[in-house]
């Protein structure tokens, strides 16, 4: 798929089937995020892959949504701030690392007919239980990872105009 489909088809899948997700796929959606650019490299960023099966009852604590155990695999990306990247004046990317992760990861699974959903809106605190997050490893975000059972609605965008700034053009 080019990228502008790409960019176009993607959408939030907010209803799963139950069909497995091909371990060659699931290792293709991972090596994008592996390939992610990171602030000076520093790969600040862990990925935790968790089979639903029989983990709903503590995934729905994570985050209360149906549909997200409904897929088979779920995904997180946490961020790792005391290995990232700092800026002169204390700004840390690691937030923005991870993202960037995840995002080529999502778009990866679009590629190969898989969806994803973005979910931060998830309990931080149940999150770092369910996971076992030691201190210093920030979960950020969550998608599920499977195959669609809904289908996309139209984008609703901002125009570009309200988007951009051409400064002295
Ligand atoms: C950082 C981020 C966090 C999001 N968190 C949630 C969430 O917790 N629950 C949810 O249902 N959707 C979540 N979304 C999905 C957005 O609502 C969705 O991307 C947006 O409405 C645009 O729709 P589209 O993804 O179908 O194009 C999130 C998206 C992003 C980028």
């Amino acid at each position: 798929m080019d990228f502008s489909d790409l960019s176009q088809q993607r959408y939030s899948v907010r209803a799963y089937k139950l069909d497995p997700v091909e371990d060659e796929k699931l290792q293709r959606v991972l090596e994008a995020a592996r390939l992610a650019p990171t602030a000076a490299n520093r790969q600040p960023f862990q990925l935790i892959v968790i089979q639903t099966a029989g983990r709903q009852a503590e995934l729905k604590r994570v985050y209360h949504r149906e549909w997200f155990s409904q897929a088979p695999l779920v995904i997180g990306v946490c961020a790792l701030p005391v290995a990232a990247w700092v800026r002169r004046d204390g700004k840390n990317y690691a937030d923005v690392d991870a993202t960037i992760a995840m995002d080529h990861l999502i778009l990866a699974a679009t590629d190969l007919g898989l969806g994803t959903c973005w979910v931060a809106a998830f309990d931080p605190v149940a999150a770092r239980e369910v996971l076992q997050l030691p201190d210093g490893i920030e979960p950020i975000a969550f998608t599920p990872l499977g195959y669609p059972a809904d289908q996309p609605k139209r984008k609703e965008r901002k125009p570009l105009a309200e988007l951009v700034r051409y400064e002295h053009w």
